[in-house]
């Protein structure tokens, strides 16, 4: 395992000092961090989000694109579309993200083989992104529904984002859990199992989730938690899904984002701060279409520069991730990885055939930052070793692993204990030049929602 690590740090640690993972680097991770802070936003692949950005290690379009759909896959003659760099600040067509959906966009079939899937004889080809988004709106032009699949923003348009990339941790190969919507994968996130759940269905809501969840886990190690949420609602509350916050009186523990604002600014953050945005639609703040991408990077950037001017910014983690790609075109195929359980998830497909999800693979890439000042500037992380020593992907639940190590937890299933858990990145010194404040985020052709 040892010798893994050294390998994959030789291979991809030119340009910055991330050492791997050893006793010594999880002693200074217990010490140096005493707040996490995550931020979950909604719908958004690597290759849309990130494709523009520059920096040397990520692999998207401006760097190693460009890449490209057919407009359809039996008709060749039908031709194909490429990454673009994009003129607007989010699409109205909300791509389609459904479990079937996935499974267009990565193999092509609505209803691909999970035996040839396990046996890595049919492996993604990232090619049905285009010709899914015709038949979902199929009286829009179909140049236009192409390009808001396939576009990516440039860092000019992302300038909060951009100036993060350049000044903390990027993960180059992290995928969401689940290769569907958002409940499950945010259900993943903070338990580790979706429980066979492969939509948002009324369960989420209904407080009917038994499994052990990362508020119960802080909890138990004797630390405590804040669950923040828009008022507006829309995504989450994830602490609100289980049973147990409402058995162990804690529900209180769930309260309106504006005292995030309140609590950093006093120093009263507690061990786990979960922020969940607001969704989905023009004036929320996700990200998720149709809500503007310049009103992500404003809720990104004043979450940045409460915990940067806050008494505790010394000892915090903020991971800023997203729940899914909301189906935009990513290239980088989704992996296999261990199912948390043997729960599946069957649902009816657009080709009247029915697909059963074992939940044995990754969704698609999204992106995901370390922001801190224990961690290295302007650094690109790659695939890691776990705890078997396979240098794989990290994904959702790469959390779950890695909060275990701080606060002494352990993994919940095997998909969590295959995560490879990132404290090799808290570096051994406490960086001074963190930017107090990040450029405002800037609406561009607001008016011009690409429809
Ligand atoms: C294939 O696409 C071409 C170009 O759009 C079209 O003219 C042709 O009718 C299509 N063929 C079929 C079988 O749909
Ligand atoms: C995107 O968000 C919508 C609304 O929350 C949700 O229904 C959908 O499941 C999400 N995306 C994906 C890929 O699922
Ligand atoms: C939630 O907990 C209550 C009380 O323990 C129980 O009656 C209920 O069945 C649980 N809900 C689900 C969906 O399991
Ligand atoms: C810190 O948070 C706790 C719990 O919400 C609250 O009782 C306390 O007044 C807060 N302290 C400050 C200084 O805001
Ligand atoms: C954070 O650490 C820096 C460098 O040691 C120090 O100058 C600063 O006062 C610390 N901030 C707080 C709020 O403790």
């Amino acid at each position: 395992m040892q010798l893994v690590a050294i390998l994959g740090m030789l291979a991809f640690a030119a340009s910055a000092e991330a050492a791997p993972a050893n006793p010594l680097s999880r002693r200074t991770f217990q010490s140096a961090i005493k707040n996490v802070v995550i931020l979950v936003m909604e719908n958004r692949s690597l290759d849309n989000l990130l494709g523009g950005q520059t920096t040397a290690g990520l692999e998207n379009p401006v760097n190693s694109g460009p890449y490209c759909n057919p407009y359809s896959l039996t008709n060749a003659s039908m031709g194909t579309v490429c990454t673009v760099a994009n003129d607007y600040d989010s699409i109205l067509n909300d791509p389609d993200h459904a479990v079937y959906g996935n499974n267009m966009e990565f193999y092509g079939t609505f209803t691909p083989s999970n035996a040839a899937i396990a046996a890595g004889t049919l492996v993604p080809t990232q090619q049905g992104f285009v010709q899914e988004q015709l038949r979902l709106y199929s009286s829009v032009s179909k140049t236009t529904l192409a390009k808001q699949v396939m576009g990516y923003y440039t860092e000019a348009q992302v300038p909060v984002l951009t100036t993060l990339v350049k000044n903390f941790v990027t993960f180059n190969h992290w995928h969401s859990d689940v290769p569907g919507p958002t409940d499950p994968n945010r259900l993943a996130l903070v338990s580790g199992s979706t429980y066979g759940h492969g939509s948002n269905d009324a369960t989420f809501k209904a407080k009917g989730f038994n499994q052990k969840s990362l508020f119960q886990s802080v909890t138990e190690s004797g630390r405590a938690w804040r669950n923040y949420h828009d008022a507006a609602g829309g995504t989450g509350p994830e602490a609100s899904w289980f049973n147990w916050t409402y058995a162990a009186g804690l529900s209180n523990r769930v309260v309106n984002l504006p005292q995030f604002y309140v609590d950093a600014a006093a120093g009263n953050l507690t061990a786990l701060s979960f922020l969940n945005p607001s969704c989905c639609g023009v004036g929320t703040t996700s990200m998720h279409p149709s809500g503007l991408i310049s009103a992500g990077e404003g809720l990104i950037k004043t979450v940045y520069e409460a915990l940067r001017a806050g008494p505790q910014w010394n000892t915090t983690l903020l991971i800023i991730t997203f729940d899914e790609t909301g189906g935009f075109h990513d290239h980088v195929p989704p992996p296999l990885a261990p199912a948390p359980d043997a729960l599946t998830y069957t649902a009816s497909t657009p080709s009247g055939g029915s697909y059963t999800l074992p939940f044995n693979r990754l969704g698609g890439r999204v992106p995901t930052l370390l922001v801190s000042p224990w961690v290295a500037k302007g650094f690109v992380e790659q695939k890691a070793a776990n705890a078997a020593g396979s240098t794989v992907s990290y994904s959702a639940t790469s959390i779950l692993n890695t909060l275990g190590l701080l606060w002494g937890f352990a993994p919940y299933n095997p998909r969590v204990a295959a995560a490879p858990p990132f404290d090799h990145l808290i570096q051994t010194t406490l960086r001074t030049d963190a930017p107090l404040t990040l450029p405002a985020a800037t609406p561009f052709r607001a008016a011009k929602m690409l429809h």
